[in-house]
């Protein structure tokens, strides 16, 4: 079979993403596109991409930076972590996990509860004025993960706005193709980003807090420390890592949810565990599409060869639905047997913030089901994908 004519960037326009990714893994688990890339769809080929020696993602940020001028958004494009390799990956990991320890994310538990409690609290105090219907995701899905990574890294909660602005006019730069207007704006936004995140790091130098960016400041593993861009990229990706895929996470997976009352009952009613709920968002709601990597050498993924310099998109959200391990893989079934998703991927980039995300969503699943047990949805939500990832535009609901 030749090279398949497909261009992924029309997924964004896709009303059904998941049967196209379906149809494409029916020609094959790893296929070369005429573009040049390669798509990866089956479990088994992507698990092999992510832990294979000779596979990297150094080029794609090297990539992403040349089509950029000098400044803060190339700098940010050269450093971030998903694109670093050996011997700076581990490096840079090896110094942020020491701040980000398993204890910090655990710790944070009741103050996301509290969180969001108040929200809920406030939405159901204006309820009236909303005329009994609210839009979840920038009321509450939105709310709790920006406040919590605010929390976590330091950033005053008045600032939290005007951070969401600039990272989300940056974030199209995590696109295969920019539309010049949003890379102009991108180009702007990242400029006041580092600016005032450099003022934050300057601060916390002086008078250092308990909080994680104060913990990156200081992060010393062997002698070695985390240098201002990379410090700068680090934080910028944190803040815009740690609140957009988890409100994604959510709102995608109430949406799923209230598709079907009969769902969201056997949550309420305690048929279905949140955990296992969260588990089953993650696998048929999967927020970050793909990720993309590069062949180093002659590779080989699921038996099919793929040849050094290869460009590869690793569909985790076709992965997730591949039916060679999972029977019916469509089907939204919480605590069904079968492996762990691959929407944090897998391997040396494994998402930092794995834990944190599948705390934040169970909270704030637990706490919408158990405030609202009737919760209905007032419209079907309509969908956006920017760059791998993949959301509602909002989530109308009718609170009750
Ligand atoms: C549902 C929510 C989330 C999803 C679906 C998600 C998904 C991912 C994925 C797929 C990657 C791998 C990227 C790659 O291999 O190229 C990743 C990496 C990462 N994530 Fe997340 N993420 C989520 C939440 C978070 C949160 C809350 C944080 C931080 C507070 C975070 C921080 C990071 C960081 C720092 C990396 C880079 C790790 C590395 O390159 O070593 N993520 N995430």
């Amino acid at each position: 079979m030749g090279p398949l004519d497909w261009d992924p960037g029309s997924l964004a326009v896709d009303p059904d993403p998941h049967a196209t990714l379906a149809w494409v893994r029916s020609g094959g688990s790893v296929r070369p596109l005429t573009s040049s890339f390669w798509v990866v769809t089956g479990h088994a080929a992507a698990l092999e991409v992510l832990r294979h020696p000779d596979v990297r993602s150094a080029p794609v940020g090297d990539v992403y930076a040349s089509l950029l001028p000098p400044g803060a958004a190339r700098d940010e494009m050269a450093h971030r972590i998903n694109f670093l390799d050996p011997p700076d990956h581990p490096r840079v990991r090896g110094l942020v996990s020491t701040a980000f320890t398993p204890r910090r994310v655990h710790a944070v538990r009741p103050w996301v509860e509290d969180t969001a409690r108040r929200l809920l609290d406030g939405i159901e105090a204006r309820l009236d004025r909303l005329d009994g219907t609210v839009d979840l995701l920038a009321e509450f899905a939105h709310q709790v993960p920006s406040l919590v990574i605010s929390e976590l890294l330091g950033v005053p909660a008045e600032d939290r706005d005007e951070l969401t602005a600039f990272s989300d006019a940056v974030s199209p730069l995590l696109s295969v193709r920019v539309d010049p207007d949003d890379l102009a704006a991108a180009v702007a936004a990242a400029e006041s980003f580092h600016r005032y995140l450099a003022a934050l790091v300057e601060d916390r130098r002086e008078r250092p807090g308990d909080d994680l960016l104060s913990a990156l400041c200081v992060a010393e593993e062997h002698g070695e420390r985390l240098s201002m861009p990379e410090l700068l990229s680090l934080t910028a990706t944190l803040y815009s890592a740690g609140h957009r895929t988890t409100r994604d996470l959510v709102t995608n997976g109430l949406a799923a949810l209230l598709e079907d009352p009969d769902r969201y009952r056997r949550v309420v009613d305690g048929s279905w565990s949140v955990t296992d709920t969260v588990g089953e968002f993650l696998r048929t709601q999967t927020p970050t599409l793909y990720v993309a990597r590069v062949t180093a050498t002659d590779c080989e993924f699921d038996g099919t060869a793929v040849p050094a310099g290869a460009p590869v998109l690793v569909f985790l959200a076709a992965a997730n639905r591949d039916p060679a391990v999972h029977a019916e893989p469509d089907e939204f079934a919480p605590g069904r047997d079968g492996p762990q998703p691959l929407s944090f991927a897998f391997g040396a980039h494994y998402c930092l913030g794995a834990n944190l995300a599948r705390l934040e969503a169970e909270v704030m699943l637990a706490s919408v089901c158990e405030r609202w047990p009737d919760l209905e949805q007032a419209e079907v939500p309509t969908w956006h994908q920017r760059g791998p990832f993949r959301g509602v535009d909002r989530l109308l609901v009718r609170p009750r």
